[in-house]
C-alpha cells in the first residue's frame, strides 16, 4: 500500500476515535448530574427566565412564551454535550456560560445579560431536568 493508503487509514482511525469519545462522554457525562442541582432552585429558574428575557430568544420547554429563535432552542438540555459549541455541558460551566457569554466566546451573538450566579444556578438547575 502507498503511502495515500496509510494516510486514509490513519484518517478513518482519527473519525473511530473521535467517534468513540462522543460516545463515552455521552454515557458517563449525563447520569452524575443530580435532578436538583446544588444551590440551584429550578422553580426560581422559572421566574429568571422571564426576567433577563431569555424567552425571547429561546424555545424553553415548560416556559410560557419561551418561543424565540434568536438563539438555538434549549430543549433536552440534560443530554446536551456541548454549550454553543464551546463549552462541555456541565453544570458548572453552564452557570459561567449564563453570565457571561462574550467572555467565554467572543463575537457569539448572545449578550451578557448581567445574570447573578445565584439565578445562573437556578436556571441551569432547571434545564438540567430537560431531558
Ligand atoms: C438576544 C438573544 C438572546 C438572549 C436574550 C439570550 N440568549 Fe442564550 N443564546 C443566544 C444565542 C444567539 C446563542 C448561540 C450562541 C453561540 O452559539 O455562540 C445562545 C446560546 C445559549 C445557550 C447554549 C445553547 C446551545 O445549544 O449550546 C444557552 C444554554 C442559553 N443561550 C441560555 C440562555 C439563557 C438562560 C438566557 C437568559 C438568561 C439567554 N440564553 C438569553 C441568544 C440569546
Amino acid at each position: 500500500m502507498g503511502p495515500k493508503g496509510w494516510e486514509a487509514i490513519r484518517r478513518i482511525k482519527g473519525v473511530g476515535s473521535l467517534f468513540a469519545a462522543l460516545v463515552l462522554l455521552n454515557a458517563c457525562g449525563r447520569s452524575d448530574i443530580p435532578a436538583r442541582l446544588p444551590g440551584g432552585d429550578p422553580e426560581r429558574g422559572r421566574i429568571a427566565f422571564q426576567q433577563y428575557a431569555c424567552a425571547t430568544c429561546h424555545i424553553i420547554p415548560g416556559i410560557v412564551g419561551a418561543k424565540g429563535l434568536a438563539g438555538p432552542p434549549l430543549t433536552a438540555w440534560a443530554n446536551r454535550l456541548y454549550i454553543a459549541g464551546v463549552l462541555p455541558n456541565t453544570p458548572d460551566d453552564l452557570v459561567l456560560w449564563l453570565q457571561d457569554p462574550p467572555r467565554i466566546s467572543p463575537g457569539t451573538a448572545m449578550p451578557d445579560l448581567g445574570v447573578t450566579e445565584r439565578d445562573a444556578w437556578d436556571m441551569a438547575s432547571y434545564l438540567f431536568r430537560l431531558k
